[in-house]
């Protein structure tokens, strides 16, 4: 269905007035209310489960937000999406990233051009490759079988690899992976400590190959590499890039470089060549299980009803507590500690696809986007910002995440972490009022005047909304579907909101002004600034 905008505006209206009720009324009441509120708000699809029931949506407002995906055109964008139509209106481009993991037998197009069989190639050719790397076969410049790889990149050319990385890498891996994206020479120098330059292969990944952090890391890389192994060093560099002429002329050997096409969006590329350092470290198979799960999550976004989709359902809650009860920030709690950077990566993804503030036609957007998305994995978080949650003056909703097998021996401690996961949750929605907090004082044993002191500080407003996802456990497969899950709710989101989620020209203005700043740190004349400005570079000139 295409976009209705008369409805549209009048749910959106309606949705407005169903926040103002939401905001006050009592979410665990909604369950003594909605006797089948479980069964309303709970899903699951391509191996997640998904519980929305603890948000302050009551069923006719639930309905008001399926209303809305429908009258938006949800399911009429999504078919243009996985079209291959230019949906990324600004760079005339599709968003295809959702081809890059699709089974074999399953045909995309980009703009009516076929491009699943290059993509299946460069798969062949990436699994080949890892390998060659892993048995031996393909090895350092002396012969030696490689034992560490630095993955050179950022933002999208990172964050998706080394959230990978972290949360499926074995505990004694046969191949070393370390990433280095900061243009501080620190990490770089971290990154190398102890490395073999003759057993250590670089990959350089960056889709436009011209940006400044990860140019000036493959530099010193390479010389790292020639230091130790002359020119023969540069046999040792992998490049990824949607420019592969740039990384040739780098110095990246012809059959070292692998290409990706443009409508592959930095921020959703991880399932591209930007995961080869991945498929190396981790073996083929175990990549291929991610890209499985990922197109598992595909399939279920295409087929599911938006009643059972998890994408859409997921998105309408964050929409639900962004626009109908004005609540600009989430948080994000993985209770895996291998999936602390997961947050990171959502801030990526969902910041740089939606922090937008004019939509596809130019014009200031009506309705406010992207939330800001904090957060680290639990139980730590518990321990540094879950006091705002409870007791602060902002309602932050928050997404936590639980896997229910353990990911390392440890039963007891794993029953603890799921023990902490289910409680917040439950105690963010029903708090702990005023006159249990003054029961259990006075049990204790305190003075009337400690209690009557105490009660106001030790009170939980509770009403704090959250979504829990629970992955039966942390496999390659559940990984790739629990990211392609946050990728689809944020395209739902950019259709909800009418803004283009996959470009992101807000990047590009504090590059350029870094290139005015520069040389004048160097020492060239002062140029035109603001007195602070002006100052800041006089002071931290070299
Ligand atoms: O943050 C801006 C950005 O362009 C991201 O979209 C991208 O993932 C990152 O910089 C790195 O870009 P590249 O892969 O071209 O080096």
């Amino acid at each position: 269905m295409e976009p209705a905008p008369d409805r549209v505006d009048q749910v959106w209206r309606d949705l407005a007035l169903a926040g103002e009720a939401a905001g006050a009324r009592s979410i665990a009441d909604l369950f003594r209310l909605e006797p089948d509120r479980l069964s309303q708000f709970t899903l699951e699809g391509a191996g997640i489960y998904l519980d929305l029931s603890k948000h302050p949506w009551s069923r006719s407002d639930h309905g008001l937000a399926i209303d809305l995906a429908r009258a938006a055109g949800v399911e009429a964008a999504r078919t243009r999406l996985f079209a291959g139509e230019a949906i990324n209106t600004s760079e005339h481009r599709p968003a295809l990233h959702m081809a890059l993991r699709a089974p074999g037998d399953q045909a995309f197009h980009a703009l009516g051009e076929p491009v699943s069989g290059e993509i299946q190639a460069t798969r062949r050719r990436m699994g080949d490759l890892a390998t060659a790397i892993r048995s031996g076969a393909h090895g350092g410049g002396n012969g030696q079988a490689y034992e560490a790889i630095v993955h050179i990149g950022i933002g999208g050319s990172d964050l998706g690899p080394r959230l990978v990385w972290e949360a499926l890498r074995p505990l004694s891996p046969q191949i070393d992976l370390r990433f280095v994206a900061n243009i501080d020479p620190s990490e770089l120098s971290m990154a190398l400590d102890g490395l073999n330059p003759a057993r250590t292969l670089v990959v350089i990944v960056s889709k436009s190959f011209t940006t400044q952090e990860t140019l000036i890391n493959a530099t010193a890389a390479r010389s790292w590499l020639r230091a130790a192994l002359g020119a023969g060093g540069d046999q040792q560099m992998i490049a990824v890039s949607a420019a592969p002429d740039l990384a040739r002329a780098f110095g990246v050997p012809e059959d070292q470089v692998f290409g990706f096409r443009d409508w592959v969006g930095g921020r959703y590329s991880l399932w591209s060549a930007v995961g080869l350092s991945c498929a190396i470290a981790l073996g083929p198979r175990v990549f291929e299980a991610l890209l499985e799960g990922a197109a598992a999550m595909d399939a279920h976004f295409q087929s599911a009803s938006l009643e059972a989709n998890l994408p859409v359902q997921l998105a309408l809650a964050h929409v639900f507590n962004r626009n109908a009860l004005n609540r600009p920030v989430r948080a994000v709690v993985p209770y895996a500690q291998r999936l602390r950077l997961f947050p990171a990566f959502l801030q990526q993804l969902e910041m740089e696809s939606n922090g937008k503030r004019v939509d596809k036609l130019g014009r200031p957007v009506r309705h406010l986007t992207a939330a800001s998305v904090f957060g680290d994995a639990g139980t730590n978080g518990q321990h540094a910002f879950f006091q705002a949650l409870h007791q602060g003056t902002d309602v932050v909703p928050v997404d936590i995440l639980a896997v229910a097998e353990p990911m390392a021996a440890g039963e007891a401690a794993h029953t603890g972490l799921l023990a902490n996961a289910v409680a917040q949750a439950e105690a963010l929605m029903v708090g702990r009022s005023a006159d249990r907090v003054r029961a259990d004082l006075e049990q204790q044993g305190l003075s009337a005047a400690e209690v009557e002191a105490l009660v106001p500080q030790r009170t939980f407003p509770g009403n704090r909304p959250s979504s829990f996802l629970i992955l039966d456990c942390l496999s390659p497969e559940r990984l790739g579907a629990l990211i392609a899950l946050y990728e689809h709710k944020v395209f739902v989101e950019g259709v909800l909101w009418g803004i283009n989620s996959f470009d992101q020209w807000g990047v590009e203005l504090g590059k350029r002004l870094a290139s005015v700043v520069l040389p004048e740190l160097e020492g060239a004349a002062a140029g035109d600034h603001d007195p602070s400005t002006a100052d800041l570079i006089r002071r931290l000139k070299r």
